[in-house]
């Protein structure tokens, strides 16, 4: 198949692309280049053995705002299915700048769907997230577990286009859409060529600590050890980045004709507390990660794990990776690319 990813040389979209290719699938990126960087497409080639002039693999700078330079490729590329993995995902940014969020990702994702109406193309697998859970009463979560109130407009964000995809194969029932709530994506491929690179000082855990064990940061903040939790520091189910990978080319089996909406979790099912993370990062590099206990961070939650057992069941797909496998691919990636891809 043919597949659009949109987003497709930022992280999660990087690795996917690999594994597309590898299953045999063509790619055709489209990214604004807004929080990624074009050397990835090379990266993507060597992994995969392609060639520098390939036709498997295509890039154009585009934005998904733009519905101009969606047409172009629609025209240009037979495109059977689309993956939409452009969007800005950063929490406390979201609090501070919701319009550009709304605007971005949900403004993006409805004009990405309205030229792929345009040209026929009904087939999206969309990237949403465990946020749409809040802070749910039961654990682990399953795809039933109600959307519960959302605290940020970045989840908020992932909310809206979930129910503006459903709204969309309720007008057209030939729509098939596939709506993948990740949980806690972490690591890197184990070529350490592609992995994640974030902008200014990490958000999340498992960069930070990539970071300090790099020596670019002082000490790890622990953000609270008072949660109702077995050491109690916040407990996450962490996957590693090629499995949630993999679990898009599963996906794909649910874009037959009348497959309708899907909603999976893509998570082990297995959570692991910071202090867990920490122990497991310090085994893969080789050294003590100093941290210090800080207070707890505004609108986190003690645990948050899922129940993949729906995504095994319908599409064969279960994560196989272990937190030391994310990790020491996590430190492969950091160790090999301490400034990530650099300036390129
Ligand atoms: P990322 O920032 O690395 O990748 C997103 C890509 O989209 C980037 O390459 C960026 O340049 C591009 N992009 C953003 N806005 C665009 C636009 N308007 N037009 C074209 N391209 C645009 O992020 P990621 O970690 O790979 O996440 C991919 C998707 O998965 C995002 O939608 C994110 O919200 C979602 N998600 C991520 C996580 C996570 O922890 N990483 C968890 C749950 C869901
Ligand atoms: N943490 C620290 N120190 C840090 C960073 C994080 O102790 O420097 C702790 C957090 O308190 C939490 C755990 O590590 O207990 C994981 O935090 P992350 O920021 O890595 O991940 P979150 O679960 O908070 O959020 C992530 C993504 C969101 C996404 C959410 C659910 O960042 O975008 O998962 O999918 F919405």
């Amino acid at each position: 198949m043919s597949i659009l990813v949109a987003g497709g040389t930022g992280y999660i979209g990087s690795h996917t692309c690999v594994e597309l290719i590898e299953a045999g699938h063509d790619v055709v990126i489209a990214d604004n280049l807004s929080n990624s960087k074009e050397v990835v497409i090379d990266k993507i080639k060597h992994i995969t053995g392609l060639s520098e002039d390939t036709p498997r693999i295509k890039f154009y700078e585009a934005d998904i705002r733009d519905g101009a330079a969606l047409d172009e490729i629609f025209e240009k590329e037979a495109i059977d299915v689309v993956i939409n993995f452009a969007g800005k995902k950063a929490v406390g940014e979201s609090v501070e700048c919701p319009l550009d969020y709304y605007e971005n990702n949900v403004g993006g994702a409805v004009e990405l769907a309205k030229a792929m109406a345009r040209h026929g193309v009904k087939n999206i697998i969309f990237s949403s997230t465990a946020t749409v859970y809040g802070e749910p009463d039961v654990i682990p979560v399953t795809e039933e577990t109600p959307i519960k109130k959302i605290f940020h407009p970045y989840g908020q964000t992932k909310a809206m286009i979930e129910q503006i995809l459903q709204d969309q194969y309720a007008a057209d029932p030939e729509w098939n859409v596939v709506l993948l709530r990740y949980f806690n994506p972490i690591g890197a491929h184990e070529s350490g060529l592609i992995g994640e690179d974030p902008k200014g000082i990490p958000n999340n855990l498992v960069p930070y600590i990539a970071q300090v064990a790099v020596g670019k940061r002082e000490f790890l903040g622990v953000f609270g050890d008072d949660y109702e939790t077995y050491d109690g520091t916040g407990v996450r189910d962490y996957i590693h980045v090629v499995d949630l990978a993999k679990g898009h080319v599963a996906a794909l089996k649910k874009l037959l004709p009348k497959s309708g909406v899907s909603i999976y979790n893509l998570g082990t099912g297995k959570g692991s507390s910071v202090m867990d993370v920490l122990r497991a990062y310090e085994g893969a590099c080789g050294k003590e990660i100093p941290y210090r206990i800080m207070p707890r961070r505004a609108g986190d939650i003690a645990i948050y794990y899922c129940d993949a057992s729906k995504a095994l069941r319908e599409l064969g797909w279960k994560a196989e990776k272990t937190l030391e496998d994310m990790c020491a691919d996590s430190w492969k990636w950091q160790s090999m690319n301490p400034d990530g891809y650099g300036d390129v």
